[in-house]
């Protein structure tokens, strides 16, 4: 069947334009923290009958157009040797980053059966959501994964891991090849198990300058995407915050769509790259801490700006805040799902 979210991504031509949001399985909803009450983050992510419960809660309050599998980015390090925590607060930590060229050295293909869970959340999901609902596996894209390698976790600035492209050009590309390469098997796996789109983050990406940014965050992506193979399920890319000068650059990764951040202005990246690939995004999330109808007439107003006949792909332009109210969150997909898109026979 053709579901309006990968006809959308695809670029044909759609009634309405599909909507999900960025986190949209998460601590804003009572029964995901009702779960974490219970049960540490990581085992959640390993727990395919869990996994698949959580991702499915915002399918059944909001009804989205699509879903994406609940896991996430920082799974694929640990399996390649780099071990994280998820302490309560603080956000991700890892135990011993790589600081020196030879600790690329502990970096080793990835264990394919640390990972396995999340194929396995995809099968479970692809049985039990509706029909029509598009189903997205994700990974990090190799830049972000390896930034959050070299930093230990989240950061202002990255500037541990800027500091170490520079003093350690060989080894920081030789980490990337080993992470893309290590994303594509496992990318591959989640499409196998019946992930109809992947989404690649690469939230971090545009921290580099531009000349390092096109030596390496781009073709490292686009090393993921080729991998993917001639028959691959379409690919959305994510290009980060503060990536909005980075989007010509983006469409050179080969994917179909690109998801914008907030601080994007949506009419001049249409203007800019919207032949070349669809675009996602980007409402602020902070919008979503208002109330139901500053949402709606934002939300609109954001969807006035999509040039007519172009399929846009509601989001948000980065994940939901864990304080947004859900009945704000219901209050967005109804804003877009009632939204009537500009005809033009230049679609
Ligand atoms: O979107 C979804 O609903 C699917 C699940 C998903 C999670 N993380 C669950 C999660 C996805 C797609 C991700 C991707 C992810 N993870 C990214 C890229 C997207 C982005 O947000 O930029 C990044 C950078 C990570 C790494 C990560 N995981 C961080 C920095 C944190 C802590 C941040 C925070 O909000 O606390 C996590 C934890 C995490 N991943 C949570 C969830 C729901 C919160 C965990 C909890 O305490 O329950």
């Amino acid at each position: 069947m053709s579901r309006l979210f990968e006809r959308a991504v695809r670029g044909e031509s759609v009634e309405r334009f599909p909507v999900w949001m960025m986190r949209q399985a998460g601590r804003y909803l009572p029964g995901y923290r009702a779960i974490r009450a219970k049960t540490p983050f990581l085992d959640l992510c390993r727990t395919p009958e869990l996994a698949a419960e959580v991702t499915l809660e915002p399918i059944e309050l909001f009804g989205m157009d699509a879903s994406i599998v609940f896991a996430d980015i920082l799974l694929t390090a640990d399996a390649m040797g780099i071990e994280v925590t998820f302490p309560d607060k603080g956000g991700p930590k890892f135990l011993s980053p790589i600081r020196t060229p030879a600790d690329v050295d502990r970096v080793h293909a990835a264990d394919e059966e640390r990972t396995r869970c999340v194929a396995d959340t995809v099968s479970i999901l692809r049985r039990e959501l509706p029909a029509e609902t598009s189903l997205i596996g994700f990974s990090a894209a190799p830049f972000t994964l390896c930034a959050y390698m070299i930093e230990g976790g989240s950061s202002r600035d990255y500037l541990i891991t800027r500091q170490f492209a520079h003093a350690h050009p060989a080894a920081f590309e030789r980490l990337l090849g080993l992470v893309a390469d290590a994303l594509i098997p496992y990318l591959k796996e989640q499409a196998a198990a019946g992930a109809g789109v992947l989404q690649l983050f690469d939230t971090w990406g545009a921290v580099l300058e531009p000349e390092l940014h096109r030596r390496w965050v781009i073709p490292m992506t686009k090393r993921v995407i080729d991998g993917l193979g001639a028959d691959r399920v379409p690919v959305i890319y994510f290009p980060g915050l503060g990536g909005e000068g980075r989007l010509e650059a983006a469409t050179a990764t080969g994917a179909d769509a690109l998801s914008v951040d907030w601080q994007t202005d949506l009419a001049s990246a249409y203007a800019r790259v919207g032949d070349q690939v669809r675009l996602q995004g980007n409402l602020d999330p902070a919008i979503l801490l208002t109330d139901p109808e500053t949402i709606r007439a934002r939300t609109h107003a954001m969807l006035s700006q999509v040039p007519a006949g172009k399929a846009h792909l509601v989001n948000l332009g980065h994940g939901i805040h864990k304080d947004t109210p859900p009945e704000n969150a219901a209050a967005f997909i109804d804003a877009a799902q009632s939204f009537q898109p500009r005809q033009d026979a230049s679609a």
